[in-house]
């Protein structure tokens, strides 16, 4: 295994580091690839980010050691700009979406998107070092406008991306391991929404794409304009991979209003989406079960995933950093588990679920305090933060943009006019030239070698320049 260290570099490495031999030269070359840590030596994985900086979008890469905790490795040109939603006040969140990043372990493949190129790259994984990317091909146009979520088949043949830009909608690719993405005849579907580039949010945004758990349907998400609930738009996905002229519009139960993420339901015909507006939507495809559950002093619940492990949902709050565990049973009932505060104003988002041998590990991005909070799911309703791994110091040594903390970046805004709640409570001071939105998604890939996956993060930080 050869890995890659750079010399003026001596990030924090907030694991035990091993004595591998490293190897320096790919790293003296900095344009697009920084290198941010030593290997730990105990990688079973990968998780990934992306920093959506409008002048060069990058992937940062940390090793996941067998114990679940992070080592921050490298930084890699993504191929492409970032670029932030219009929101007014400008938020946190700046794509108003899940899924930015994506990996597949069936294909050793990820792909990002690149939101002010309008563009999608994709990238090998090497197995051996999954946080050494390599692009393939070129990053091809992504069909649309403002590309905001990614959503890769079961054996990583097809990369499905949503854009909601003025020209918004989804389209989708075959996966070629030689010529990169190939965009699939008959999948270029809009979902004709009144919207700008970059779209203007969170309302009225696109959030999320996410196949069913047959394969069968691809699934967008759009958020509402209130008092107008969103919805899901579902095409059938063909046996050549093509799409159904038209989707199907289907509306939340009543009380939902903005669909965020989407975490299927396994074994059901069914989705759960955490709603911002409210708490969660449980989507029944199959059945008359559709229910939108309240989260009481919830802010804006916007992100999920599931742990086979405890056999619950994990969803993160923006406003409230509140980790709140959701069990949904047979007959498609959601109630909640238990709620673990994160630290208040550390403003959660993104978050993925991993398995490491026998056990689950869920990791958030913790906005406002530069972190990726670490929890290890030992059982139902027993979470346990492990680690929070900062991550300005590390990429400011790497010379990475945008990652420095900003003190006081935030303020919070006395009067909330909308009638949810939102990040538009936080606004950032304007004497902060950049306002960096990263986003990191974390991956999972089970199907793979066992003990390795990937995983991406989504996250929005600011730097003082
Ligand atoms: C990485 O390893 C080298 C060589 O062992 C060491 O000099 C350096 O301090 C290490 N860097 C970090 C960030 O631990
Ligand atoms: C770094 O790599 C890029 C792309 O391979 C190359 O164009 C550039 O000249 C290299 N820069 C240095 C300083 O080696
Ligand atoms: C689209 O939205 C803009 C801004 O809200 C509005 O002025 C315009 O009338 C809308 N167009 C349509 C066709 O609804
Ligand atoms: C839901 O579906 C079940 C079985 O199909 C049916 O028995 C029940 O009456 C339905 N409930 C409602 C409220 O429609
Ligand atoms: C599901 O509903 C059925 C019929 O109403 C009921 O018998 C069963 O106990 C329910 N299961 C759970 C887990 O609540
Ligand atoms: C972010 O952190 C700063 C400094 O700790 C704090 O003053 C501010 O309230 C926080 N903002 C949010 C949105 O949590």
């Amino acid at each position: 295994m050869k890995l890659s260290i750079a010399s003026v570099l001596l990030s924090l490495v907030l694991v035990s580091v091993s004595g591998r031999p490293l190897d320096s030269r790919q790293t003296r070359n900095n344009s697009n690839r920084k290198q941010m840590g030593n290997a730990s030596g105990v990688a079973a994985g990968a998780a990934y980010f992306i920093t959506n900086e409008p002048d060069g979008n990058f992937i940062v890469a940390a090793d996941i050691g067998n114990d679940g905790k992070l080592t921050l490795r490298r930084a890699i040109g993504a191929g492409g700009l970032g670029e932030h939603g219009i929101t007014d006040p400008n938020g946190p969140d700046p794509l108003f979406t899940q899924g930015a990043i994506k990996a597949s372990s069936a294909a050793n493949v990820l792909a990002t998107v690149n939101p002010g190129s309008n563009t999608l790259s994709l990238f090998t994984i090497d197995p051996n070092d999954p946080t050494n990317l390599q692009l393939i091909g070129a990053p091809v146009g992504s069909g649309g406008e403002f590309p905001v979520s990614l959503a890769f088949n079961k054996d990583g043949s097809q990369l499905c991306a949503l854009n909601g830009g003025a020209i918004n909608g989804v389209n989708c690719f075959a996966v070629d391991k030689q010529k990169g993405l190939v965009s699939l005849a008959n999948t270029n579907r809009a979902l004709n929404l009144n919207q700008t580039t970059p779209a203007t949010g969170p309302a009225g945004s696109v959030s999320h794409i996410v196949f069913s758990e047959d394969g069968q349907t691809l699934v967008a998400s759009v958020k509402g304009v209130p008092p107008t609930p969103g919805f899901l738009a579902a095409w059938a996905v063909q046996q050549d991979g093509s799409l159904s002229d038209d989707f199907q519009k289907i509306d939340p139960a009543d009380g939902g209003l903005l669909p965020f993420s989407m975490t299927v339901i396994p074994g059901k015909n069914a989705i759960l989406a955490t709603d911002a507006g409210l708490g969660f939507d449980i989507f029944d495809f199959g059945g008359n079960a559709s229910s939108a559950v309240k989260i009481d002093g919830q802010s804006a619940t916007c992100w999920s995933s599931f742990s086979k492990k405890t056999g619950n949902f994990y969803l993160t709050d923006i406003g409230t950093s509140i980790v709140t565990e959701v069990n949904v049973d047979d007959n498609l009932t959601g109630t909640i588990v238990k709620q673990y505060a994160q630290g208040q104003g550390t403003g959660t988002i993104d978050n993925d679920i991993v398995t490491v041998g026998n056990n689950d590990f869920m990791y958030v991005l913790a906005a406002n305090a530069t972190t990726i909070d670490v929890l290890a799911l030992n059982a139902a309703g027993k979470a346990q933060t492990i680690q929070k791994l900062g991550v300005a110091a590390t990429a400011q040594k790497a010379n990475l943009k945008c990652f420095q903390r900003a003190r006081h970046d935030y303020f919070r805004e006395t009067v909330d006019q909308r009638p949810f709640h939102f990040p538009h409570k936080w606004r950032f001071l304007s004497s902060y030239p950049c306002v960096a939105l990263v986003n990191v998604k974390f991956y999972v890939f089970l199907s793979w070698l066992p003990s390795r996956f990937y995983i991406s993060v989504r996250r929005l930080l600011v730097l003082r320049s």
